[in-house]
């Protein structure tokens, strides 16, 4: 039975109708018996932080962002994490109170979280190629360099952006910017992770299976229907595949515990995300 004062909570994004965060911590709130009251808003540039701050105004104790405002959310807080200064974006924020502002990047440790609980990736001394040089490669590469592998190679189309990350990282261990049709010179990998949108638009990135170490695991961070055409890829070639729906509900979980001091039970609610996904 849920008890306790209402936690007042929201994703904030736009698109945001898609977002499953709704429906993970109302999983994660009848597990931990709180009572919780999140929403999806949709925002524009214009409304994002007046919305954001009548949230807290109401008594709101965090928000969620999604694309395109992680950048912005950043910005409006008053203190952050290091993961958040990285990348330069949240998607969390923990409201102190009406004007202090807490922003934090859970997607890095969300994404260990699965690899390590989830499919049990040894990440201490792995070679790790990153694919991708946008938002979702940011939010991880801190974290992914924080677990001790050998290196990380950011792969990106555009080069100067894989080498801005490359710049921003390379105080915390071995990060090697290049473009995607330089990679077999990087190879073999222990991990590949595909941090690009291409799934959104139907398309799988580009993957030689020669470029892996035969256990090598492919982690993909897109989910659901985006997920598809590199799941497909993997299994024509068969390669070792997993989606990011895992970390979905990691870094859910991740900030679950900053609003509310309690850890949801992951593993419980992933099982229940993919059998009713069919
Ligand atoms: P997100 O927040 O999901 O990371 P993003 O910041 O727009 O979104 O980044 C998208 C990533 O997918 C980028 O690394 C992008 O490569 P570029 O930086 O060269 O644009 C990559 N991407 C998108 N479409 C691509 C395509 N057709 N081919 C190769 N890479 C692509």
């Amino acid at each position: 039975m849920a008890s306790g004062p209402l936690i007042k909570l929201a994703v904030f994004g736009n698109p945001v109708a898609q977002s499953r965060s709704p429906e993970i911590h109302g999983l994660f709130a009848a597990q931990c018996g709180l009572r919780v009251d999140y929403r999806a808003i949709q925002v524009t540039a214009d409304t994002f932080a007046q919305e954001v701050r009548m949230l807290a105004l109401e008594g709101g104790r965090g928000c969620n962002i999604t694309a395109p405002f992680k950048n912005a959310a950043w910005q409006l807080a008053s203190h952050d994490s290091d993961s958040a200064r990285r990348a330069q974006a949240a998607n969390t924020l923990v409201f102190d109170n009406d004007e202090s502002w807490f922003a934090d990047s859970t997607d890095g440790m969300g994404l260990l979280q699965d690899l390590q609980d989830g499919a049990s990736v040894e990440l201490a001394g792995a070679s790790i190629c990153l694919l991708g040089a946008g938002g979702a490669a940011a939010g991880v590469l801190g974290a992914l360099l924080n677990a001790d592998p050998d290196k990380v190679v950011v792969a990106n189309r555009s080069l100067e952006k894989a080498q801005q990350l490359e710049l921003a990282h390379r105080d915390l261990g071995e990060v090697v910017a290049c473009k995607p049709a330089e990679l077999s010179s990087e190879a073999p990998f222990d991990l590949f992770i595909n941090a690009t949108s291409l799934g959104h638009s139907g398309h799988a990135p580009v993957l030689d299976p020669s470029w892996l170490n035969p256990e090598a695991l492919c982690y993909d961070m897109n989910y659901g229907e985006a997920a598809e055409p590199l799941r497909r890829k993997c299994e024509e070639q068969r390669i070792c595949y997993r989606d990011g729906l895992g970390m979905l509900v990691q870094q859910a979980a991740l900030s679950f515990e900053l609003w509310t001091g309690k850890m949801p039970d992951v593993a419980e609610v992933l099982e229940h995300l993919r059998d009713s996904a069919g």
